[in-house]
């Protein structure tokens, strides 16, 4: 239990005013804390498998590792989508990897039990070899909660969190004209191993605060996103525009210009604008003119995690749209690097005995409200030393 001498205050007060403070740095470095984030924050909401382009045909599979979960969702003989636990009814194989394309049938590994796509078991290999009376019925594979969004197919694990029409209301009209779900993808998934705990990648994802000075490249093309913001419960949304005045690099000054052309099929205040959308407690999604992406941050282990994501855009071979996705595509790699040079760096500062929760802007807010997340779901996370049970 959490004792009021050894919490962290996450408000105090200056003179008359409050000022929220940061977590306390052991939290981001704690190797108890990954499998307890799982449970209640990561397993308890909605999370990211693919978009629906990646199931396409009936047996095309994609595979969402969360923990020690592992999620299929997979495209059925009679078209829909079903998702289920990757965990083999006999002794728990592992039954597929990544994404892929089973032909008809999930066939296990390691003995060789097979299941239909929509999870039935369909064969046992030797049936003969066990009781008669093995009721088959009982041993398909497990389902998971799912929905399809926009395109996105979410999976929930665990508890019971709002439907996602319901989290994402308040911005789902900015998103309609975009028309995710009939976007392909631009490329692959990709998976990238950060050094740094994910509740670093996740309060930089959660404030721009860092923008005018951590993206100088952005900066020149963009109005820093703060200016611009809304915030639901659990999700929140800033807008970067594009500035009047041409950036004075050929290549940012290009991506300027024919952002605003290429997108002529967009309502006039989309084509000049870079959005960042965040759920909370670990999903981004960010639209441009030309494209969009999501990413999703996971946990694993202390002072590391995983960022996964994807960009996608409507089928259009014009020149120079091809060269307004390049050109976008290269800024996002810059930010990117930009971000996980930035959040190694606070790992490294939050190691050091030194370091004490600082004051938080009002800029970063939203951060401030993952943090109380963090701390309804996890209530040692205000104590400022790890309880001792943990060690
Ligand atoms: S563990 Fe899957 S068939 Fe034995
Ligand atoms: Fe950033």
């Amino acid at each position: 239990m959490t004792s009021t001498s050894t919490a962290v205050r996450p408000v105090e007060s200056v003179g008359s005013a409050p000022v929220a403070r940061a977590l306390p740095a052991w939290v981001y470095n704690h190797p108890a804390l990954t499998p307890i984030e799982y449970e209640r924050i990561i397993k308890p909401s909605w999370q990211i498998v693919c978009h629906v382009s990646s199931l396409a045909r009936a047996g095309d599979y994609v595979t969402l590792d969360l923990g020690a979960d592992s999620v299929i969702a997979v495209r059925t003989s009679r078209g829909d989508i079903q998702t289920l636990h990757n965990v083999c009814r006999h002794r728990g194989a592992r039954l597929l990897e990544g994404a892929g394309h089973c032909p008809g049938a999930i066939t296990c590994p390691y003995h060789g039990w097979s299941y239909r796509l929509s999870g039935e078991l369909l064969a046992i290999t030797a049936r003969e070899t066990f009781p008669a009376a093995l009721d088959k019925t009982q041993l398909g594979l497990k389902g998971v909660r799912s929905e399809v969004w926009n395109g996105f197919v979410f999976v929930c694990l665990a508890g019971n969190p709002p439907p996602l029409t319901e989290i994402w209301a308040g911005v789902e009209g900015e998103f309609a004209p975009h028309r995710f779900a009939e976007m392909q993808p631009l490329g692959p998934a990709y998976l990238e191993h950060w050094d740094c705990d994910w509740k670093v990648a996740m309060d930089n994802y959660l404030e721009s605060y860092h923008v005018p000075i951590g993206h100088p490249g952005l900066n020149r093309m963009f109005t820093p996103d703060y200016d611009d913001q809304v915030n639901f419960p659990g999700v929140a949304r800033g807008i970067s525009w594009l500035r009047e005045r041409p950036s004075p690099r050929w290549s940012e000054r290009l991506y300027q210009k024919l952002a605003v052309e290429v997108s002529a099929g967009l309502p006039e205040a989309h084509r000049r604008r870079w959005s960042f959308t965040s759920m909370l407690p670990n999903l981004g999604i960010d639209v441009f003119p030309d494209q969009m992406d999501f990413f999703q941050v996971l946990p694993r282990g202390a002072g590391k995690c995983m960022i996964r994501g994807q960009s996608f855009a409507l089928p259009d071979e014009r020149r120079e749209m091809r060269i307004a996705r390049y050109l976008s595509a290269r800024i996002n790699r810059q930010v990117q690097r930009e971000d996980e040079f930035l959040c190694r760096r606070v790992q490294q500062g939050l190691a050091s005995g030194s370091y004490e929760p600082g004051p938080l802007s009002r800029l970063e807010n939203c951060m401030f409200e993952f943090h109380e997340v963090l701390r309804e779901r996890i209530p040692e996370l205000r104590e400022k030393s790890p309880p001792a049970r943990f060690s």
